[in-house]
């Protein structure tokens, strides 16, 4: 039976990973390894949680002396990376959290991997990455694969700072492995300090929806199932060695992104057209704020057959109705440390 370790399980985009790969390969032990930051919740997979081949694991990947029992205890055939602090506007705030988790704790686990791979056959490292690594485009043009990095934000900039050092340890020590940079994410499970779980939660507590400068801003949005598909087919097909951009095709603007939310909103809670678009206030720029971010995905969906399943509008409403059947879920995350997150970022503004 093969044991694969994927860090970061608990958080938004691993827990979708585990969900499908404990389901689909019930031959394969799948580890979760993460450290339950605020990001991490265990309530992500309560569904899977006693399922034979599912086991989960507290710990922190800058922590190498737990790294170095973890790799000598299993015998681990693959990594799938997605542990990191994610969130732009919390790297603007502090840097060094970023610094630590996404480069020093990518490091730790590269190191971890080739110390106990002695027979490098059949083992596989699997980077997952940002679009954001490309800095920002102009009105026109695609990341491709070939699109030189420029990061921009410290977080940004450690996740560029990573991808180099996993193409570094294939270079140099013959380490197989993959990596894929992707774009905007969004479905459940969600932390609501990204912008469409933040602006679900304010509309629905009729708060102030805060849209940052003019709105102008365009991102690519994917629905983070579809993701997960991605990185599953990349994880059991990919060429190693190779970077593949994941992206939806499916750019919009800030406010034309909240104007549809604030729509479906109001119909699924039954409130008179226009009221949660009244919520709309732009806010204070974010520092450094790219302007636009597009992926250009010919790679993954010429080799490896991808492409999206899901328009944005359904993609967007199925994601609305999780938010608002799982509601427990949302105080749950948005009590406590929060509540002074929220203050710090927004009430100032
Ligand atoms: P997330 O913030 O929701 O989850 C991150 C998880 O990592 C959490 O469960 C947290 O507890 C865990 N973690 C953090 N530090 C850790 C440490 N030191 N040791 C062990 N575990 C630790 O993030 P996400 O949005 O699910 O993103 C997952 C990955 O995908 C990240 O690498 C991110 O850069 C990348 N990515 C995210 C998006 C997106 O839109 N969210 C898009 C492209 C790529
Ligand atoms: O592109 C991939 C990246 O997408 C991932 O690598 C990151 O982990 C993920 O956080 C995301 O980064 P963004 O900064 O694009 O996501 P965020 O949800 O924070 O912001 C989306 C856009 O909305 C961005 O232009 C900033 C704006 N925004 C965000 C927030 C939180 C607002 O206008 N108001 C807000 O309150």
């Amino acid at each position: 039976m093969k044991t694969i370790l994927i860090t970061g399980g608990a958080g938004f985009i691993g827990s979708h990973v585990i969900r499908r790969m404990v389901n689909l390969s019930p031959d394969t032990r799948i580890l979760n390894l993460d450290q339950l930051t605020y990001a991490g919740n265990l309530e992500n997979l309560k569904d899977i949680e006693n399922l034979p081949n599912y086991q989960f694991i507290r710990g922190d990947i800058t922590d190498t002396a737990f790294l170095e029992k973890l790799f000598g205890d299993e015998e681990i055939d693959g990594v799938i990376h997605l542990a990191a602090e994610s969130h732009v506007d919390r790297s603007i705030a502090d840097p060094m959290a970023f610094i630590n988790t996404n480069i020093i704790g990518t490091v730790n686990l590269l190191n971890s991997c080739r110390r106990s791979w002695k027979d490098m056959n059949g083992k596989l490292f699997y980077h997952i990455s940002t679009d954001e690594v490309y800095g920002s485009l102009g009105k026109d043009g695609l990341f491709t694969e070939e699109t030189a990095y420029d990061p921009r934000s410290p977080y940004s900039a450690s996740k560029a700072s990573s991808d180099h050092l996993v193409r570094a340890y294939h270079h140099t020590y013959g380490l197989p492995v993959v990596l894929s940079n992707c774009s905007n994410n969004y479905g459940p499970n969600q932390f609501p300090e990204k912008l469409i779980p933040l602006a679900i939660h304010n509309i629905l507590h009729m708060k102030p929806i805060p849209v940052y400068g003019k709105g102008e801003n365009i991102r690519d949005w994917l629905y983070v199932e579809d993701h997960a598909s991605a990185i599953e087919l990349i994880f059991q097909k990919g060429v190693h060695g190779r970077t593949y951009n994941i992206g939806g095709l499916n750019e919009w603007t800030n406010i034309d992104l909240i104007r549809l939310l604030c729509q479906i909103m109001d119909e699924r809670l039954e409130r008179v057209p226009g009221t949660s678009e009244k919520l709309i206030t732009f806010v204070k720029d974010r520092a450094g704020h790219d302007l636009r971010y597009a992926i250009d995905s010919t790679r993954i969906e010429k080799e490896l057959n991808w492409k999206p399943s899901l328009t944005f509008e359904r993609g967007l409403a199925l994601t609305v109705d999780w938010y608002l059947k799982h509601k427990a879920w949302m105080e749950n995350v948005t009590s406590g440390a929060y509540q002074s997150y929220y203050k710090t970022q927004y009430e100032e503004r």
